[in-house]
């Protein structure tokens, strides 16, 4: 599954690459049923499908370490991979929720910005269901600044939205079936409408960086070594849940979200100097 020089090429010019399969139909609809079970259960701790949920679930912790994205991971940040986060994105059908223009890396605190992110549809993610769009060619670009709006339809974290007009017209749609991914760039602007159709949308964005990455916040981040080696140690380790919302990855997961919220909110109402 390595990328093909020409999609590596092609990465560093638009920065996205799209649509590469990487579970079949089938893996990509028991996923989606684990996820809608477990969602059922009620078992889930607060905000735990929004962060880190591979520190809970041991087949979210599968999905990172799969071989196909890993491969293609590898091709444009090396062999040492770390997950530094995942977080699903669900837009429930006839549902206001979106995702305004953003860059990822204006509040992670990270550098360099060597960080990719893998987004795996377990489910269609169409135009008529918001699917991502993104700014081809943006990722070469610094922090634009952005405003917090904290808005209650926003999915992000601060309900962040670029501060200056985007120019639409150059904006692509990333399609994708169940169990294609996309590929993007931390710098890259991208965002996605809401859902107005009857069909559910569901995706999983997996956050991947190379372990010479670091936090530049002033406080202790961590993440999970998922491919070769860390000889940094920039990062303090997660541990792999042993078991699907056991007592010890419940407690993990607690400890290691309140820290990353920690650096996410940091400087709360005052943009955030990077
Ligand atoms: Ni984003």
């Amino acid at each position: 599954m390595a990328l093909a020089p020409q999609s590596v090429g092609q990465y560093a010019q638009d920065g996205y690459l799209s649509p590469i399969r990487v579970l079949s139909r089938a893996q990509a609809e028991d996923y989606r049923r684990r996820l809608e079970a477990v969602e059922a259960s009620g078992r889930l701790p607060e905000g735990g499908l929004r962060s880190k949920s591979n520190l809970l679930l041991t087949w979210v912790d599968e999905i990172v370490r799969h071989p196909n994205v890993l491969d293609a991971v590898a091709g444009l940040i090396g062999p040492d991979i770390l997950v530094w986060g995942t977080s699903f994105f669900i837009k429930e059908p006839r549902n206001k929720s979106f995702v305004a223009w953003h860059q990822d890396l204006t509040y992670w605190g990270l550098e360099p910005d060597t960080i990719v992110t893998a987004w795996i549809a377990l489910s269609e993610s169409l135009s008529e269901n918001g699917a991502m769009r993104v700014i081809p060619g943006t990722h070469t670009s610094t922090i634009i600044p952005h405003r917090d709006t904290f808005s209650p339809d926003s999915l992000l974290s601060r309900g962040q939205e670029i501060s200056v007009d985007v120019d639409e017209g150059k904006a692509v749609t990333l399609e994708l079936d169940p169990g294609e991914m996309s590929l993007h760039h931390v710098k890259l602007i991208h965002g996605s409408e809401p859902n107005p159709s009857g069909k559910r949308r569901i995706g999983l964005a997996i956050r991947y960086l190379p372990p010479h990455v670091r936090q530049t916040a002033g406080m202790v981040d961590s993440a999970m070594l998922v491919r070769g080696v860390d000889a940094f140690g920039h990062f303090q380790p997660e541990q792999r849940p042993l078991g699907d919302l056991s007592e010890a990855a419940i407690a993990h997961h607690a400890e290691i979200v309140g820290a990353s919220k920690r650096i996410l909110m940091r400087g709360k109402g005052v943009r955030a100097a990077m």
